[in-house]
């Protein structure tokens, strides 16, 4: 038996005013959409904004339903609509925040494992990293230069 040593970097930016100008604008896009979310049970917003190749801009939020299972997260509401509408369109960079009820979150926020496994799938269709921008309500962000960094050891296509 061996150890395998599994490691990340992430690059940590102390408030939404040090990232670069386009992301700073997704990430108000992001916010933006956040506000709009539907949700009502857990009072939990999310918003996602994905920057395609060519400048486009999708977003998307959480939509929750009184069945809870059959609502969605705001990053997959997003890449499926963008996966849909631009399916030959490449993803460059996706910004996550998100909004509590409950108290001022100031840590960023990782998406779940069910849309990092979401987001994976679109990076290796389009064989080029997808930027991962995600923060709180206010405060640090974290990047992720490529969604398979916040997924090791992922489960994709080439094992079926
Ligand atoms: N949620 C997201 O939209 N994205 C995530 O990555 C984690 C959780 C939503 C689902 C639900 O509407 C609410 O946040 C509370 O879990």
């Amino acid at each position: 038996m061996k150890e395998k040593k599994i490691t990340t970097t992430v690059q940590v930016f102390d408030t939404i005013e040090e990232l670069p100008p386009e992301v700073r604008l997704l990430m108000k896009k992001a916010q933006a959409i956040r506000d709009q979310a539907y949700a009502p049970y857990s009072k939990f917003k999310v918003g996602a904004a994905i920057q395609l190749e060519d400048e486009v801009i999708v977003t998307g939020s959480n939509q929750e339903n009184a069945a809870y299972p059959s609502g969605l997260c705001a990053e997959r509401t997003a890449i499926f609509y963008a996966g849909s509408q631009y399916p030959h369109k490449k993803m460059k960079t996706m910004a996550i925040c998100i909004k509590s009820s409950a108290k001022v979150v100031t840590e960023p926020i990782a998406p779940c494992g069910a849309c990092r496994q979401a987001i994976a799938e679109y990076e290796v269709k389009q064989d080029q990293p997808i930027e991962i921008y995600f923060m709180g309500e206010e405060g640090k962000v974290i990047k992720a230069k490529a969604l398979l960094d916040l997924l090791p050891l992922a489960f994709d296509a080439s094992f079926l």
